[in-house]
């Protein structure tokens, strides 16, 4: 009596074992099966890796890259006061546009009030953050206000988007003002 009562106790032991032996075992074959090849090759991650992260294509280049093509921009973006502003800022990556040395697709071009929006993204006072040593900021429609000119006018008919004060200093060359600039 006594004893039957024992080897009930132990044959519930023994299903929580084997249950640990399936489970275990499962988790052991999938470990082989899953695991890639190259894993702990250098350390614990897939050695593999390496080579995949230095075959990923490089999407942003330089403005550099864009002068060989684009030599007439190269002129009046260089020596601008956007000679330091990035061109795929506005235009997009260059993996985008070239690849191999030729052209494999078309990068976006803002028109109008898109080039508002984007210029606004660098310029816009309302950015606190911005230090304004660096970067001259403007509110709007105050800065349209004080130029006098209706509120629906965009930058780039003031502003070479290319080098934003070309138009300006030449237009103050013209009236003898130069000296504000
Ligand atoms: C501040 C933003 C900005 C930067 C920086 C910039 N671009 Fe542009 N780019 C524009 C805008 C906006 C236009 C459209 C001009 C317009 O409609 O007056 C344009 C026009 C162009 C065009 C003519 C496309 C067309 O269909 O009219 C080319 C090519 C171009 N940019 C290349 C470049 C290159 C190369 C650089 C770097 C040297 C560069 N851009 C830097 C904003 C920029
Ligand atoms: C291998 C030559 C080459 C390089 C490098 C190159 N472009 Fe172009 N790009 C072209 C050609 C060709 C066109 C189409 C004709 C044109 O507008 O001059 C073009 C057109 C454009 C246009 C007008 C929209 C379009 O896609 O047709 C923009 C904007 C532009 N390029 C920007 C850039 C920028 C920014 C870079 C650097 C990140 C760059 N390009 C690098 C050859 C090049
Ligand atoms: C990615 C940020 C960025 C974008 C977008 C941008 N700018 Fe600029 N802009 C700058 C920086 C940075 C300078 C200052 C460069 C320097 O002083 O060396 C500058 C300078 C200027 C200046 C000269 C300010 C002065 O008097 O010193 C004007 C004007 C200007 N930008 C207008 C524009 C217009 C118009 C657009 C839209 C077509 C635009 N910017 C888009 C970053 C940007
Ligand atoms: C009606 C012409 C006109 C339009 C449109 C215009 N600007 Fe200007 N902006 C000027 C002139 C002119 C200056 C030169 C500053 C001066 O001498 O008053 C200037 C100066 C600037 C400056 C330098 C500010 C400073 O503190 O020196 C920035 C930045 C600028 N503009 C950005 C923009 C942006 C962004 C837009 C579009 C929202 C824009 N501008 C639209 C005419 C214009």
């Amino acid at each position: 009596m006594h004893k039957e009562s024992r080897s009930k106790y132990n044959a519930h032991l023994i299903k929580l074992i084997l249950a640990v032996i399936v489970v275990g075992g499962a988790g052991l074959f999938a470990r082989q099966i899953l695991t890639p090849e190259s894993m702990g090759q250098y350390g614990h991650y897939r050695g593999a890796d390496i080579v995949d992260q230095k075959n990923v294509a490089v999407r942003l280049q330089t403005n550099e890259s864009c002068f060989q093509c684009h030599k007439p921009i190269r002129k009046i973006h260089k020596a601008g006061i956007h000679g330091t502003v990035s061109c795929e800022i506005c235009h997009g990556p260059y993996g985008d546009h070239i690849q191999d040395g030729k052209k494999i697709g078309t990068l976006p071009v803002k028109r109008g009030k898109e080039i508002t929006q984007l210029c606004l993204r660098c310029h816009n006072k309302v950015i606190q953050a911005r230090p304004r040593e660096s970067i001259k900021m403007v509110g709007l429609p105050q800065h349209l206000e004080e130029k006098q000119v209706r509120l629906d006018n965009t930058c780039e008919q003031c502003h070479m988007v290319h080098d934003p004060l070309l138009w300006i200093k030449q237009a103050k060359q013209m009236m003898g003002t130069t000296e504000a600039m």
